[in-house]
């Protein structure tokens, strides 16, 4: 398979079905639409309703149900990238190519629209209900969605991340940070199409270790790319982390034993995926290129 092409052809198709649920741009709230969709719609790799759907398919799913979770995801994560720019956090004015949501929108406008993301997911999840009749496992992915992106997930490792701002951390604790800022919502992914794909209970758990050691070698990446990279490659501003004065995998290991983590850490997630029934090459290629990736 030429990966590559491949991975364009799929992003389009992941990119058509985000892009399906979004908002219609009208009524007297017309900003809030506008500042969601501008955001959502300014690109992204589309990573995580990628993963989602090739989890889905390598458990053999094949129905449509698994669309609303696709545009949901993104949509969450879009709304954490939005509040991660803010002044009161990252303070960034690049995102995804274009200026920040709060830059273009004002900062009040930036508030809104990542909480109108993060609910409007919720919604958008539900609509799963009455597309497929698995209504029980439907019920069960909207609370992982829920429970990954909130304090025991996405939001709870945000917070770690903005407290300790400033300070030295051990790795123990940036482990922890990663685990959840980051890895919360590749384990959403992950583990939705798993069970919507029709995945068991120790499935679910083998899915869940390997989308918790995919994000973790994901944000050591993005560590690098911080440092290595350029704006015009990556999309958003780079030493983000060290204006902040962030400790990150970089600053803690160094340069060199940070690729060698991801490298490791990134074989270990493919270990996990052969312990799975089903073959699904094209993920597999994924998260291979995932420890290569420039952007
Ligand atoms: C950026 O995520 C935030 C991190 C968790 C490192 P992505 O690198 O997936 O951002 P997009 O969606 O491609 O813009
Ligand atoms: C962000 O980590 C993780 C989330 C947005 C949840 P970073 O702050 O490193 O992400 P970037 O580099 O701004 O994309
Ligand atoms: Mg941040
Ligand atoms: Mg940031
Ligand atoms: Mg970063």
């Amino acid at each position: 398979m030429e990966m590559r092409e491949e991975l364009k052809r799929r992003t389009k198709a992941v990119e058509a079905v985000v892009d399906s649920y979004l908002p219609q741009e009208d009524g007297h709230q017309k900003t809030i639409f506008e500042a969601m969709n501008y955001s959502v719609r300014a690109g992204g790799k589309r990573l995580r309703p990628m993963l989602m759907q090739e989890t889905y398919r390598l458990f053999g799913g094949s129905g449509r149900e698994i669309e609303p979770f696709m545009a949901a995801i993104e949509m969450i994560h879009t709304s954490s990238l939005i509040h991660d720019d803010l002044p009161c956090m990252d303070n960034d004015e690049l995102r995804r190519g274009l200026p920040t949501t709060w830059v273009k929108f004002g900062y009040d406008m930036a508030v809104l629209a990542g909480d109108a993301l993060l609910i409007y997911a919720i919604e958008t999840a539900a609509k799963a209900f009455r597309m497929g009749a698995q209504a029980e496992r439907i019920g069960r992915a909207i609370g992982i969605l829920a429970e990954k992106t909130g304090i025991y997930g996405m939001i709870g490792g945000q917070v770690v991340d903005v407290e300790l701002t400033n300070r030295t951390i051990p790795q123990e604790k940036l482990d922890f940070i990663y685990r959840l800022k980051t890895g919360a919502l590749l384990e959403a992914s992950m583990m939705i199409g798993a069970l919507l794909g029709g995945a068991d209970e120790p499935q679910l758990g083998i899915v869940e270790q390997m989308a918790s050691a995919i994000g973790l070698a994901f944000q050591i990446q993005d560590d690098i790319l911080d440092v290595t990279s350029t704006p015009q490659m990556l999309g958003k501003p780079v030493l983000s982390d060290e204006k902040n004065h962030k400790t990150t995998y970089v600053t803690l290991v160094g340069i060199e034993q940070a690729k060698a983590d991801v490298e490791e850490i990134s074989a270990r997630a493919i270990d996990l995926l052969h312990q799975l029934p089903g073959e699904n090459p094209f993920l597999e290629g994924l998260i291979q290129m995932l420890v290569t990736r420039e952007k």
